[in-house]
Formats: structure tokens, C-alpha cells, sequence
């Protein structure tokens, strides 16, 4: 872990009140790791901004008895193979399949993979789950 460093800030009061209820809202137990937080959450999004190596995890749900749809899915994770690290195919029920897909690689191209399996017909539900590679976060 780096050296702690003191800070001190000038706020306008309002502005401290509304820190301070999401803090307590937050379930934070003291305001250091809140703001430690909102700073990595920050970096993250520039992060998903950029051109650098980022982690994203799409989940989806879909029709199993869509035609073709599962082969049509399977061909776009192979298109894009080289950000794909995972899978993993869950049967809800007997006509509803997950799907967690773990992909690691640049912003633009995760973003591409999850708009082109959202749009296949079928699909009925597409997250993407926007996180970093850890680097330059601590
Ligand atoms: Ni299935």
C-alpha cells in the first residue's frame, strides 16, 4: 500500500452536506474511502473513454428456441475472439438462456461486441458491466 497523504479541501457548504448523506447512505465508514472510491470511479470511466486496455462484462439473456440464434451468438463472440476471455452459458428454464461473456481489451471494441450481440433478434436483455484492469487505480 502507497503512503497516506493529509489532505485538506475548501468546499462550499451545501456541497459537504450532500457528500456527507452519500456517505452515510453509502453505508461508508469514514469519508477517506468514499472519496477514494468516487477518485477510482473517475479513472475507470476516463479509462473506458481512452484507448486503454479495460475489463467489461456483458450479460445476457435470450430466446433458446430463437432460430439460429445461439449459432449466431457463438459467431459473433468468435468475430471477436480477441477480446473475449470467457464465457459462460447458464438454461434458465427450458426457452431462456444466460450468458456471461468476460472480455478484456479496448473501450471501442468491448462497445462493439456488446452492441452487436444486443441487436441480434432474440435477445431480450443486454448489460455491460464497465470496470479496469486494475492498472493505475491504486
Ligand atoms: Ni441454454
Amino acid at each position: 500500500m502507497s503512503e497516506l497523504m493529509r489532505v485538506s479541501l475548501s468546499i462550499e457548504k451545501p456541497l459537504m452536506e450532500k457528500l456527507e448523506e452519500l456517505i452515510e447512505r453509502n453505508n461508508y465508514a469514514n469519508r477517506s474511502e468514499y472519496v477514494r472510491d468516487l477518485i477510482r470511479e473517475k479513472l475507470v470511466s476516463e479509462q473506458w473513454a481512452g484507448d486503454v486496455e479495460v475489463v467489461g462484462t456483458i450479460t445476457m439473456i435470450f430466446d433458446h428456441n430463437a432460430r439460429e440464434l445461439q449459432k449466431k451468438l457463438t459467431n459473433t463472440q468468435h468475430d471477436h475472439h480477441e477480446i473475449v476471455m470467457a464465457t459462460t452459458h447458464l438454461h434458465l428454464s427450458r426457452s431462456i438462456c444466460l450468458e456471461v461473456i468476460i472480455s478484456r481489451g479496448k473501450a471501442s471494441m468491448i462497445q462493439a461486441l456488446y452492441e452487436s450481440l444486443r441487436k441480434q433478434k432474440g435477445v431480450l436483455h443486454v448489460t455491460l458491466s464497465m470496470t479496469s484492469s486494475g492498472v493505475n487505480l491504486s
